[in-house]
């Protein structure tokens, strides 16, 4: 993947991270996507007062990609930190459940990308994070 795109990633994952609604965790996550299309879909984590309801920034993404038509992942950067850090200062890695998520939309692997800065980054396959996922090929 090339360092421009995934600069413009991660970008797109701070950006996403200030519309965040985290009213009871106080922790705001950005996520972009970028789709075989070639477009970028932006999600912030969006909770709810009967927690259990709240959509991750991962899944916030995934669900505007698909619901526009655009099924096949590219690559997604996140960003996660207390609403109120100046700083990002740990990776935000996506939880059990958005990896799931994310995988039923991968056609060949989706690169992973949690970052803090531009700069300072790390790039996963999300093969490595999920390994041996189910699939729709688990039920055959
Ligand atoms: N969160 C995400 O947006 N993505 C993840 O992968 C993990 C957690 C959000 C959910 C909740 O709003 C807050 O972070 C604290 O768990």
């Amino acid at each position: 993947m090339k360092e421009a795109v995934v600069s413009e990633l991660i970008l797109n994952a701070f950006e996403a991270r200030t519309k965040s609604y985290c009213p009871y965790s106080g922790f705001a996550v950005g996520a972009a996507l970028l789709t075989e299309s070639g477009k970028i879909y932006r999600g912030c984590n969006v909770e709810n007062s009967s927690y259990g309801a709240t959509i991750c920034a991962e899944r916030c993404a995934a669900l505007k990609a698909v619901s526009e038509g655009d099924t096949v992942f590219k690559a997604i950067a996140i960003v996660g930190a207390p609403k109120k850090a100046k700083e990002v200062k740990d990776y935000a890695y996506p939880c059990g459940m958005c990896r799931q998520f994310l995988s039923e939309f991968a056609s060949d692997d989706i690169t992973v990308i949690v970052a803090k800065s531009i700069d300072d980054r790390k790039i996963y396959k999300l093969s490595k994070l999920l390994p041996e996922a189910f699939s729709s090929d688990s039920m055959k």
